[in-house]
């Protein structure tokens, strides 16, 4: 037998010990032994809770107990989780975890601690909720050069945008909704400000290029001002608004960004709708792969929460061995990146203006809003776009196309 212990019962800490329950006979044959949740630390009480029994606030004594091999965090945040997280490691304990904001902001200290140690720092659930990405990019792309890493890495935003667009739905209303589904943050600003999808793209660009993206790097933006009519708009343009964050290298250079881009039909991410995440993957040899499923969710997270436990089960006394070093990775100008925009305007179109601006532009022919119009600029990088674009007097917003 195994002993593990969760650290926070909350969404995904409850749904890491359903999963140990549910599918506790199939994890028993995997492992070669029984899991057993022996410890689950919350301040909370849960009177008449099936692991009332087991729940303690005594951090101290998991640290202490030497039969404890494997603890998944899933307290989320960075305090207490950091230093929690660091005397499990120091003890020689397997750490797993969904928390991305630990991941991003200490992830290649942590793992050179679990090193040290002679034990695992896991963080699967960190990125894309129940979609396996880390463990396919670390064990079996890697013979791959890999270009660009593009994905719709939140699963709130996904589910607000997809109802917004599909059914007209009001903002506030479905940011509700996905909070009453346990999908956002405790603070739900980082889902709409873009920063949860910010944290992620940092962890998946540290991990492929070996080094540290810091994610106050990433020039980010979310969906906080995207509105009914920039859907209307992108269907006249047979297109859908989707948030994204990316990284790519592009002539030896190192880009990364997060930001709310129209799609068309074709593109591999267009049709990943409601809470699923969509991850696309560029290698130079493989081409396109896709990775789609439930970003966030309760058991969808805590699927890939155990699966980390499970290999650190499967793996005890093996140090880590994921290569990600803590120097400082300098990303390039993201003004450098090219794309066409969507602009919308305030006035009449006859005027001509905007071509004067945007030689090559072309208006969207069609009145969504009385009193404005929109049309679409060439490709030009952002710089050139970002000029230009402060000099128009009417500007209301743009949108990046993709
Ligand atoms: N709030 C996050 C999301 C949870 O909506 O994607 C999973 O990381």
């Amino acid at each position: 037998m195994i002993n593990v212990a969760i650290l926070g019962y909350g969404t995904v800490g409850g749904g890491v010990a359903e999963v140990l329950k549910t599918n506790a006979a199939s994890i028993a044959k995997r492992v070669g032994e029984e899991l057993n949740i022996k410890y689950i630390l919350d301040i909370r009480e849960f009177p008449g809770d099936p692991f009332e029994n087991i729940i303690t606030k005594d951090f101290d004594a998991i640290v202490a107990d030497a039969d404890v091999k494997v603890v998944c965090e899933t307290m989320g945040g960075l305090k207490p989780a950091y230093d929690f997280t660091k005397k499990l490691l120091e003890a020689g304990k397997s750490v797993c975890t969904s928390n991305k904001e630990l991941v991003a902001a200490h992830g290649p200290e942590l793992l050179a601690l679990a090193k040290e140690n002679g034990c695992q720092y896991l963080f699967e659930a960190s990125v894309g909720g129940g979609i396996p990405i880390i463990r396919p990019l670390l064990t079996c792309l890697t013979a791959e050069e890999i270009g660009e890493i593009t994905g719709i890495l939140n699963g709130t935003t996904n589910y607000m945008l997809t109802k917004m667009d599909k059914e007209g739905s009001d903002y506030a209303d479905v940011l509700k909704e996905a909070q009453d589904n346990g999908y956002a943050e405790r603070n739900p600003e980082a889902d709409v400000e873009g920063y949860d999808a910010c944290r992620k793209i940092a962890i998946l660009a540290s991990l492929s290029y070996g080094q540290t993206v810091n994610y106050e790097d990433i020039y980010t933006e979310g969906i906080s001002k995207i509105t009914k009519e920039d859907f209307d708009y992108a269907g006249l343009l047979n297109r859908s608004i989707k948030l994204l964050g990316f990284c790519k290298e592009e002539g030896g250079k190192k880009y990364a960004m997060v930001a709310p881009f129209l799609l068309d039909e074709n593109h591999p991410l267009y049709s990943i709708n409601g809470v699923f995440n969509g991850i696309l993957v560029h290698g130079n040899m493989v081409d396109d792969v896709v990775f789609v499923g439930r970003g966030a969710g309760k058991l969808p997270t805590a699927s890939a929460v155990v699966s980390d436990i499970i290999e650190e089960a499967m793996n005890l006394g093996k140090a880590s061995d994921i290569e990600w070093v803590d120097e400082k990775l300098t990303l390039d100008d993201k003004n450098e990146l090219k794309f066409k925009y969507m602009v919308r305007v305030s006035g009449n179109a006859s005027d001509g203006r905007f071509a004067q601006v945007f030689p090559g532009a072309e208006e969207l022919g069609a009145e969504i809003l009385a009193g404005e119009y929109a049309f679409v600029t060439p490709e030009l990088t952002e710089g050139e776009f970002l000029s230009k674009y402060a000099t128009l007097s009417n500007a209301i917003k743009f949108i990046r196309i993709k």
